[in-house]
C-alpha cells in the first residue's frame, strides 16, 4: 500500500490467534462466537491481513468465493482497529477483496451485517453496496440482519 504504514498479505491460518484477542474489543459487543477458527483454517486464501510497522494486527477481512454459488463472493468479516479507522484501511481491504473476486471469476459480493452496526452500513453504502433490510428470522427466530450487495 504505496504511502501507508500498513503492509497487507494473505492470511494465514495462524492469523486466528490475534483476530480472536481482539475482536469483542474491536467491535464494542461479544462477536467471538461468529468467527470461530475454521474460517481461518480454511478460507485463509482469500482471507485479508493488514499489519502495523510493528508487525501487529492493524485489520483483517474474512472472506472467500462462495463454493456453491458461481458467480458469487461473501465477506464474513471485516474488522479495522480503532486507532486505525477512517484512514481508508477498510476501503482498502475491500478493494483488494473485490480484485480477487473477479479474479476468481466472480461478479457479485455480498455480505451482512446487524442492524445496530450502523458503522457498517454506513461503510459499505460508501463501498458502493445496496443495503437491504433489516430482513427478520435472517438467523432464526428472534434475529434480524440487514443485507448487503455489490456489483462488481
Ligand atoms: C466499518 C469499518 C471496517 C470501517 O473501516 P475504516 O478503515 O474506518 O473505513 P475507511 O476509512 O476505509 O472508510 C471507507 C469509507 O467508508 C466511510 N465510513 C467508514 N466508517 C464510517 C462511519 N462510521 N460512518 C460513516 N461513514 C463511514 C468513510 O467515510 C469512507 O468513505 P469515502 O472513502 O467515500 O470517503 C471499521 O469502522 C470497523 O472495523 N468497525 C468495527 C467492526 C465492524 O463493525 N465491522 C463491519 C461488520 S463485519
Amino acid at each position: 500500500m504505496p504511502g501507508s504504514p500498513y503492509t497487507l498479505r494473505a492470511a494465514a491460518p495462524a492469523d486466528y490467534d490475534a483476530i480472536a484477542a481482539v475482536v469483542d474489543d474491536w467491535w464494542g459487543r461479544p462477536v467471538l462466537p461468529s468467527l470461530p477458527r475454521l474460517f481461518l483454517d480454511h478460507f485463509h486464501r482469500t482471507s485479508l491481513i493488514a499489519q502495523s510497522p510493528d508487525g501487529g494486527l492493524a485489520a483483517f477481512l474474512v472472506g472467500f468465493p462462495s463454493p456453491s454459488l458461481p458467480g458469487e463472493a461473501y465477506i464474513h468479516f471485516v474488522g479495522v482497529a480503532p486507532e486505525a479507522r477512517g484512514s481508508g484501511l477498510g476501503r482498502t481491504l475491500y478493494e483488494r477483496f473485490f480484485d480477487l473476486a473477479r479474479g476468481e471469476g466472480r461478479d457479485v459480493v455480498r455480505a451482512i451485517t446487524a442492524p445496530v452496526n450502523a458503522a457498517s452500513i454506513a461503510f459499505h453504502r460508501r463501498m458502493g453496496f445496496t443495503v437491504g433490510g433489516p430482513v427478520p428470522g435472517y438467523h432464526g427466530p428472534g434475529t434480524a440482519m440487514m443485507t448487503f450487495t455489490r456489483k462488481l
